[in-house]
């Protein structure tokens, strides 16, 4: 598993499937078709997810997939950044494809409902297995996902460009010591975005310089567009301190500085650079 997924996914396997035998090892987002020094003849599952939860680290997927079906192993993705509208896992060799329609497929934030995705005797196989677990979705949020649908489009558009709006000017800003997003020119993870996406969501890091804990307390404290909360892709901005240094064991989280993850929703851009600048001020203030 790559050491940047999603934090429960995470746990899951350390806390769930561990408990069934299986165990999990994490590897560098960045390793690429280096996953095959890692793959034993046990390994079953290599599981992706690009960009990387709170680090947006971009992955080789044809890479990986290459590699893992030469050793034997099927490929997962957690593919709710991009989405099904900007990446298309099953072109890239991926075997299963999850997604969290709770985030941009509903859109407005009152739904929690994932899906799982395969084709052919994989999706025959994970079918019959999620109907014996008895897995099934409520009428209720099955009505709002395909309504979502309807707008989706046009929601992950704009999410995607006010990010993107967003983190320019946050880029320049000199409390800001990097921005972490893939579809940003100069990111690390650039070219393989470049070269494997179609899109950008609205979901993104930036890293602060050092800050002491009140000043960025008040940067929070007197947002009034930006919410603290976790569930991105809905029509609201969105902001949350992430914690990575205790999830990351294949490469260390070092950095000194506070991680913090923007979600871009639907309100204007401007306003929202005016929410954030405004929060800078209070930090400012409080040093
Ligand atoms: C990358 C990713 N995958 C999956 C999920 C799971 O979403 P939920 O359990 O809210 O449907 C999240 C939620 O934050 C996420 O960020």
């Amino acid at each position: 598993m790559t050491d940047s997924a999603y934090e429960p996914t995470r746990h899951f396997c350390d806390r769930v499937l561990a408990r069934f035998g299986v165990t999990t090892e994490y590897y560098d987002p960045l390793i690429g078709a280096g996953i095959k020094d890692l793959l034993r003849p046990e390994t079953s599952v290599v599981f992706t997810e690009a960009p990387g939860s709170l680090t947006f680290e971009m992955q080789d997927i044809p890479a990986i997939t290459a590699a893992a079906h030469a050793g034997g192993a099927k490929v997962v993705i957690d593919n709710t950044w991009a989405t099904a509208l900007y990446f298309n896992p099953f072109r890239y060799g991926v075997d299963v494809v999850v997604e969290a329609t709770t985030k941009y497929v509903a859109g407005h934030s009152d739904v929690l409902m994932g899906v799982a995705l395969a084709e052919g005797n994989l999706g025959q196989h994970l079918y019959s297995t999620a109907k014996m677990l008895g897995l099934c979705c409520g009428a209720d949020e099955l009505y709002l996902a395909q309504r979502g649908l309807r707008t989706m489009a046009l929601r992950l558009q704009r999410s995607g460009e006010s990010g993107l709006t967003l983190a320019a000017w946050l880029a320049e800003r000199p409390e800001v010591a990097r921005i972490l997003h893939p579809a940003m020119p100069g990111d690390p993870g650039h070219a393989l975005w470049q070269r494997d996406f179609t899109g950008t969501c609205g979901l993104f890091a930036m890293l602060l310089h050092p800050v002491p804990k009140p000043a960025l307390a008040a940067f929070y404290d007197g947002l009034q567009l930006f919410g603290i909360g976790a569930s991105w892709g809905g029509y609201e901005s969105l902001i949350v301190p992430a914690n990575v240094a205790p999830i990351r064991s294949a490469v260390p989280w070092t950095e000194q500085g506070p991680l913090i993850r923007l979600h871009a929703g639907l309100e204007d851009a401007d306003d929202l650079i005016a929410d954030l600048a405004a929060g800078f001020e209070r930090m400012a203030a409080k040093r």
